[in-house]
């Protein structure tokens, strides 16, 4: 497929205060003269504001980190992960159709969404909402058939469940990410075969469903102000490491009388 920008995009573009905070103090994750590094992670801060990444964001990101216009565009067509033409605003649903997920019922994913969202991908719905792709493997396919929607994965997924998604979103809800279908993360679909022991103290959902539930903002547009967790180092100017000290030489050991004695008598 080929990725443009796409034809209608805004006059300009900039970071709310707060995003403008985060992005900067990404930058000093890097050292000095490094700063390009940021490229992803500020572009995909650009489209969880905007829901898309507009020309003018991808020009400010440039700015930014002091790169030639050119280069973050690459970035930004390359990866489909950011979005070339505005989706549905609520969420945009990145249907895998890669071989595991074609196999496990891939197809009737793409079936309900051209029935509840639009016939053509990249088309957004008639009530603004929605919009869906077909992508490439995304990597998880022990859980096959699955979902990308903003930062999370829904997986073993059936069409039933995946119309139901999309109804629970449309009324304003968030449905939980992970299984769909109760497993905790990748284990057989039949259920564990060994170390079946529950381990005491351990999360209701795996590490990945876990923090996308305390954060709750699989498809919330973000401002920057929400949520400290994301930005841990926020603020913190990053010390550069000190660097390593000379190791101090050993000092020679004292000579036992025994080994004088050898020494005096090999220069007899
Ligand atoms: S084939 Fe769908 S996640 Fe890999």
């Amino acid at each position: 497929m080929l990725r443009r920008l796409h034809a209608d995009q805004p006059s300009s573009f900039a970071f709310t205060p707060a995003n403008q905070a985060w992005a900067e103090a990404q930058m000093t994750k890097f050292p000095e003269g490094r700063q390009a590094s940021a490229v992803i992670p500020l572009l995909w801060r650009a489209q969880e504001q905007e829901g898309w990444l507009t020309r003018p964001a991808i020009e400010a990101v440039a700015d930014l980190l002091g790169m030639a216009y050119i280069r973050v565009l690459e970035v930004a067509t390359f990866y489909f992960m950011f979005q070339l033409q505005p989706v549905g605003q609520v969420a945009h649903f990145q249907i895998c159709g890669t071989t595991t997920c074609m196999i496990c019922g891939a197809e009737d994913l793409v079936s309900v969404c051209k029935e509840k969202i639009a016939s053509k991908p990249h088309v957004i719905s008639e009530d603004g909402k929605f919009s869906w792709e077909e992508v490439e493997c995304l990597g998880a396919c022990a859980n096959a058939p699955m979902v990308q929607i903003g930062k999370d994965y829904y997986e073993d997924l059936t069409a039933e469940k995946f119309a139901d998604l999309i109804d629970q979103l449309a009324a304003g809800q968030l449905p939980t990410p992970g299984s769909q279908s109760g497993r905790y993360a990748a284990e057989p679909a039949t259920g564990l075969t060994s170390l079946k022991d529950r381990e005491p103290g351990k999360a209701a959902f795996n590490a990945s469903v876990q923090l996308a539930v305390d954060l709750g903002d699989t498809v919330k547009r973000i401002d920057g102000s929400e949520v400290p967790l994301l930005t841990p180092w926020l603020g913190k100017a990053v010390k550069p490491k000190a660097a390593p000290k000379a190791k101090a030489k050993a000092a020679p050991k004292p000579k036992t009388a025994k080994a004088k004695a050898a020494k005096a008598k090999e220069t007899k």
